[in-house]
């Protein structure tokens, strides 16, 4: 079984990037909407709640922890992987710049992403090493992008306004690719390329993410057992009517949704 975490709704872009691809794994979701957002809180922080997710993950089954969430694949997929040597565990940085590094024509690329990844700088780190310095990211953190996809306003002129002004500078640095770093952005990815321009390309960061866990188990066929298809179990730290409105809006299908008790 794949396990999944997230602070919230926002993996669940991730969940129906990697339902598509993938037809024969059970997906055990758990979303801390407790204690979202993740997106404001210190690394440290960061660390001691990916910790415990990838624990109640591994106890419940999962063989596979997938990091949805952006900003806690830059504080702590690093020390998830040291604390757990045995386990495959993916984030979201990694595939997303090997995308954008790859597709950028002119090695200026733009990042959009919460205040705790931008500040990580680990995209712009990774890029640097992956073109041998030859690429340059531009990033700007866009903490009103949040509540408003959550709010349902994927087309509202507010948010488009918003969406405009979050991506000036990134056009003033004439970046040719965006990536966009947050698992709600997705939800937005029109409004993107209309303010960014038809010409730039448009990195989705939980496509890239699911593309990469494929390939991995493309690679190593034993590493999780296939089955036949179950439906994915969806766990939650604090259990709102919101939330299951907006993922079974999001997922384009009815979820039962289970709360679990957080440290
Ligand atoms: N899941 C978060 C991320 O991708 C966005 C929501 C939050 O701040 O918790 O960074």
């Amino acid at each position: 079984m794949i396990g999944i975490f997230d602070s919230g709704i926002g993996g669940l872009t991730v969940v129906k990037a990697l339902q598509k691809k993938l037809f024969h794994q059970q997906l055990l979701y758990f979303g801390d909407t407790a204690r979202t957002p993740y997106g404001s809180k210190s690394p440290e922080t960061l660390v001691r709640y990916a910790r415990q997710n990838t624990e109640w993950l591994l106890e419940h089954g999962a063989k596979i922890i997938v990091v949805a969430c952006n900003s806690a694949s830059a504080a702590a997929t690093v020390q998830l992987r040291k604390d757990y040597p045995g386990v495959p565990i993916f984030g979201v940085i990694t595939p997303a710049v090997e995308a954008a590094v790859t597709k950028t024509r002119n090695g200026l690329i733009g990042l959009v992403g919460t205040r705790a990844t931008v500040s990580s700088n680990l995209y712009g780190t990774y890029a640097k090493k992956m073109s041998d310095g030859k690429v340059q990211v531009f990033a700007n953190a866009c903490p009103l992008l949040v509540p408003l996809v959550e709010e349902g306003w994927f087309s509202a002129g507010e948010t488009k306004r918003i969406v405009k002004k979050y991506v000036h500078p990134l056009r003033a640095k004439n970046v040719d690719t965006l990536i966009l770093g947050c698992t709600h952005y997705p939800l937005l990815k029109q409004i993107f390329q209309q303010k960014m321009g038809n010409q730039t390309i448009l990195i989705d960061s939980a496509e890239e993410l699911a593309k990469s866990v494929v390939h991995y188990l493309d690679e190593n066929p034993d590493s999780i057992k296939k089955l036949p298809k179950k439906k994915s179990v969806f766990y939650v730290s604090d259990i709102t009517s919101h939330f299951q409105y907006i993922a079974e809006r999001w997922l384009g299908e009815t979820i039962e949704l289970h709360k679990v008790a957080c440290a």
